[in-house]
């Protein structure tokens, strides 16, 4: 039997910020590969690497060397404006800090990916009712709390038929049950065929995933 494409695939990754007396590791040759329907945990101490690893994945950040896949696809050497455009297609992501763009509202900023691929916006209301923020479409991200603002970013990294999923503390600004809900909530896309990376610090989310891997000084321990 041939195997599964994996839905992502880091393969051989380094980063290195800064030069000299200033150079930084971030990434020292990581390989890790998600299949559809897989939920990956992603655990390690501040600095370790995490979010960098979440960046590469997401096309936001080019590695020093190694190379990204997509479906198979190698998408590492895409210029910046194919690279936009592949994660608009294929992948969601809730950043650590939730990103979300002052001048718009809350059903602006969760509609943005779609508008910038063209795709109709019918979903918004929906997707905002899916995380609890039905009739909240219409304030600025400075009308909200740090918990709506949260969960803002989780709608707008589900919204269209997103393949890979990635997610940084996306229950850090949430209290327990609303956590457990968005958790929930980003389970059942996995479920539904999407591929997940989750980083956080909460071992408990672990048990939602179906594996865990651990970042030490940027290698995996
Ligand atoms: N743009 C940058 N320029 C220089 N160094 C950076 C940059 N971004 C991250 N780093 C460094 O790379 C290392 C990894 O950072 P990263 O943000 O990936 O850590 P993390 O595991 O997400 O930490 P945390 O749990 O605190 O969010 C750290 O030493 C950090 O200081
Ligand atoms: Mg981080």
């Amino acid at each position: 039997m041939s195997q599964p494409v994996p839905a992502l695939e880091l393969q051989q990754i380094s980063v290195v910020f800064g030069e000299g007396a200033r150079r930084v590791v971030a990434l020292d040759d990581i390989s890790v590969a998600v299949q559809p329907g897989e939920l990956l945990a992603v655990m390690g101490p501040s600095g370790s690497g995490k979010s960098t690893l979440l960046n590469v994945a997401g096309l936001l950040q080019k590695p020093t060397s190694g190379e990204v896949l997509l479906a198979g696809e190698n998408v590492s050497r895409l210029s910046p404006a194919a690279a936009a455009r592949a994660r608009r297609r294929h992948v969601g992501v809730v950043f650590q800090h939730y990103n979300l763009i002052p001048t718009l509202t809350v059903a602006e900023n969760v509609a943005l990916p779609l508008e910038l691929d063209g795709s109709s916006t019918a979903g918004v209301e929906q997707a905002l009712a899916e995380v609890g923020l039905e009739g909240m479409g219409g304030r600025f991200p400075d009308e909200i709390s740090g918990g709506q603002a949260q969960r803002a970013a989780i709608a707008r990294a589900l919204i269209g038929p997103r393949s890979v999923i990635l997610a940084d503390e996306p229950t850090g600004a949430l209290d327990t049950t609303t956590g457990d809900e968005v958790l929930r909530i980003l389970r059942e896309r996995i479920d539904a065929g999407a591929a997940g990376l989750l980083v956080t610090h909460e071992p408990r989310f672990a048990a939602w995933s179906d594996r865990t891997i651990m970042v030490r000084d940027g290698r995996l321990s």
